[in-house]
């Protein structure tokens, strides 16, 4: 059987990573299956990709199609094109592609146009926000592709009511997971961590990158304003995604007790996190990171396609409701955060149920 496994964005590796080890597992007897790692190059810069290849000993991609930046519609465009490409000159029985970026979304309607089959990983997930490009991408994905391997019993519950097939779904948990289990033995302290004066709980970690809360620098400049109000002068750390750097760059104000800071690797990233009173983010990703690491999140918008990070994990929504950003982190400075649990087969061992599977398929 021949694999093509498809990455294109930073929370992509993550993903992929623990399934090509599992690929790679002799304990597990997948030695009838092959496969080969496409990169669509969707994420380039060396912060956004190289070094997640690096620190998860990830294999270079056997291509990377680069594709990286233009509008929605260019990006998915010029991937398809490309993927089709690679997909001619390199058949296989099926794809895997994960999660809901771009790349996800492209290469699956590639795929099934040559008739190949294709295994989502991270399916069934919806935020019910179509204003999120992610949003379209998992609806469309989820809607032609074969296989749906899922993090929750309410993304199962999704696929079932959208008419998929009980056989073709399958809970396994999450990969993303499998990842930050394996690694967070080796999490690395950032190089600004002394200079900053940084110590256990002292600081809260800050990500923003929804276009919804940083295109528009006025939204972006109240969104800061209104977390630095709101946090009693703790300082906070904000690894920058490009995205919001270009915004950023254009609000000539200095930020008290901001620490901006270049996108950070993924030992580094979790390093902080993982000491950090708390994280604030609009990230989904990442409330299941902190959720596993048991580390206080307040996520900046108004739903999530994540609903298990909140009904039990240590997540708690705000959206664009600055009263409640502010009585939200009272609740964190008064030591009366909630204690979460860890979701169902978060357990380090998705990545192994997904190859059962597909050995079987
Ligand atoms: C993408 C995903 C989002 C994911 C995020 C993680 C989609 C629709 N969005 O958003 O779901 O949470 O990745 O980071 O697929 N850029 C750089 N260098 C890079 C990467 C991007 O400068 O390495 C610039 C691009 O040129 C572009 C902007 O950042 O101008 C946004 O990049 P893009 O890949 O379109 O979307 P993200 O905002 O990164």
């Amino acid at each position: 059987m021949k694999v093509t496994i498809v990455a294109g964005a930073r929370p992509n590796f993550i993903k992929i990573s623990p399934i090509i080890d599992a690929l790679e597992d002799i304990s597990l007897n997948v030695t009838g299956i092959t496969y080969r790692l496409v990169h669509t190059g969707q994420h380039y810069d060396k912060k956004m990709s190289k070094s997640f290849f690096i620190e998860l000993e990830i294999p270079e991609p056997h291509i990377n199609l680069n594709c990286g930046g233009g509008s929605q519609a260019e990006q998915t465009a010029n991937i398809m094109v490309k993927f089709e490409k690679e997909l001619l000159e390199n058949p296989c029985d099926l794809v895997i592609v994960v999660g809901d970026v771009n790349s996800t979304m492209a290469c699956t309607i590639v795929a099934k146009k040559l008739g190949t089959k294709v295994a989502h990983v991270e399916a069934g997930i919806r935020s019910n926000d179509m204003n999120m490009p992610e949003e379209i991408n998992r609806i469309v994905t989820d809607s032609i592709c074969d296989y749906f391997f899922t993090t929750s019993l309410s993304a199962n519950k999704q696929l079932i009511d959208s008419g998929v097939s009980a056989d073709k779904i399958f809970f396994v948990g999450n990969t993303m997971i499998d990842t930050l289990l394996k690694h967070k033995h080796r999490f690395i302290m950032p190089d600004f961590w002394n200079k900053y004066n940084l110590t256990k709980e002292n600081f809260i970690v800050l990500t923003l990158h929804r276009p919804s809360n940083v295109d528009e620098m006025s939204k972006l400049e109240t969104l800061l304003n209104e977390i630095i109000k709101s946090s009693r002068g703790v300082k906070i750390i904000f690894p920058i995604h490009p995205r919001t750097h270009k915004v950023l760059n254009k609000i000539s104000k200095n930020y008290k007790n901001l620490y901006v800071v270049d996108p950070q690797s993924y030992l580094t990233f979790n390093y902080l996190v993982s000491n950090s009173k708390c994280v604030i983010t609009d990230s989904g990703g990442i409330t299941e990171e902190t959720t596993v690491l048991g580390i206080p999140c307040i996520t900046l918008r108004d739903n999530t396609e994540r609903p298990e990070t909140i009904d039990i994990g240590t997540n708690i929504l705000v959206g664009s409701n600055y009263k409640l950003l502010k009585d939200t982190l009272n609740i964190l400075f008064n030591g009366k955060w909630k204690k979460g649990e860890i979701p169902k087969f978060w357990d380090g061992n998705t990545a192994k149920r997904i190859i059962r599977v597909i050995k079987n398929i």
